[in-house]
């Protein structure tokens, strides 16, 4: 199929936080080879891109003046079923939440924990997705992506990557460097379910069920996730706005002197994650309204569209709770969409 340019698109239903904008020039790409011809073409080649997934990770403030680089590279399938582990590969294009629920249907279960992220397949290693006590990080082989500036094609494993708490190389050195076309998924055998995460545990204690399956471990996430996070497709957001701070151990006691009942797990390293949501809660800001944009009524980590609010105003909002909480706790939460 022919590489066409579209002009003057709307990107309203190509972000999840349902921001009204217009790309100048978009180019919907469905595979590597297209992307190369993209960066080989003589007139777009040069054009500074702007890489669109599934648009669940990005709050956009004006039109971009980039060329839009929307990946639609689709495809599931099997490479290898051993004794020890399977890898699945799936194209960036693909929703995340297909992938899991693909690999499930087919015996190969691992990603059960990650179920119902929005975004798509290509996204997940950028800010390396986790929930319910797993990341991608802990399930990851590998990855191909485009260079857009030579076109030349690279394969990076997860030590390439450099994956950290919502973070990879994709968000630092090679930002709006590089497009993922596929990604390969190490599923460990024997499975063993992940069921350190509270609200797991918690779930399937209160059902008197210590040994669920993968199945059952899916359905408790869908479930929880369900009840907790704002449905996107219903009230636009991009899932967790700010990112859990993660402080050494003389700033945590600080913080646990003035506020004993604040929320925090130690890491391996010896440092501390602070719960932000707890934070914003404490600051006041739960459920509160800044124009039609809202930190929302049951998660506060999650800053939702209440209908028609423009990027601006989603980050007004974002400045006014990074404000509050910097005031009360003397920490500075840092946004985890990309904002544009
Ligand atoms: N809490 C509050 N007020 C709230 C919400 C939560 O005080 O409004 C408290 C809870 O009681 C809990 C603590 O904050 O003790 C942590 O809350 P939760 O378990 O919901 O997890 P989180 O740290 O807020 C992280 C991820 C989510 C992921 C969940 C579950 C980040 C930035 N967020 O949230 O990821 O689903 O854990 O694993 O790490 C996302 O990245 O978009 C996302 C939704």
């Amino acid at each position: 199929m022919d590489l066409q340019l579209e002009t003057h698109v709307p990107l309203v239903a190509m972000n999840t936080f349902g921001v009204a904008a217009h790309a100048e020039r978009l180019v919907r790409v469905h595979s590597a080879r297209d992307v190369r011809l993209v960066v080989d073409h003589p007139q777009w080649g040069a054009l500074p891109k702007l890489v669109l997934g599934g648009g669940s990770n990005i709050l956009i403030t004006h039109d971009p003046k980039q060329l839009v680089v929307k990946v639609e590279i689709g495809g599931m399938r099997v490479l290898r079923d051993d004794v020890d582990a399977a890898i699945i590969e799936a194209g960036a294009g693909v929703q995340w939440h297909e992938l899991v629920r693909w690999s499930l249907d087919i015996g190969l279960p691992g990603l059960e924990n990650l179920a119902l992220i929005p975004g798509t397949v290509g996204a997940a290693p950028v800010q390396n997705i986790g929930a319910y006590g797993m990341e991608l990080a802990d399930r990851f082989d590998s990855l191909d992506a485009v260079d857009l500036t030579t076109g030349r094609m690279v394969t990076l494993d997860a030590r390439a990557c450099r994956f950290g708490y919502r973070d990879s190389l994709f968000k630092r050195e090679l930002a709006g460097k590089s497009l993922i076309t596929q990604v390969r998924l190490r599923l460990p055998k024997p499975w063993q379910p992940v069921l350190g995460y509270a609200d797991l545990s918690r779930h399937f204690g209160k059902l008197g069920h210590p040994e669920p399956d993968a199945r059952q471990i899916f359905d408790a996430v869908c479930a929880i996730r369900r009840a907790k996070l704002p449905d996107p497709a219903l009230l636009g957001n991009a899932g967790s706005f700010f990112k859990n701070p993660v402080v050494n151990r003389t700033i945590r006691n600080e913080i646990l002197q003035d506020f004993p009942e604040i929320v925090s797990y130690p890491l391996d390293d010896g440092t501390f994650k602070l719960a932000a949501a707890w934070m914003i809660d404490a600051s006041g800001w739960k459920g509160k309204s800044m124009g039609r944009a809202a930190v929302d009524a049951r998660h506060a980590l999650v800053l939702v569209n209440k209908g028609g609010a423009s990027g601006e105003e989603i980050k007004a909002l974002a400045c006014a709770v990074q404000r509050a909480v910097a005031q009360k706790f003397g920490i500075t939460l840092e946004f985890e969409p990309v904002v544009i």
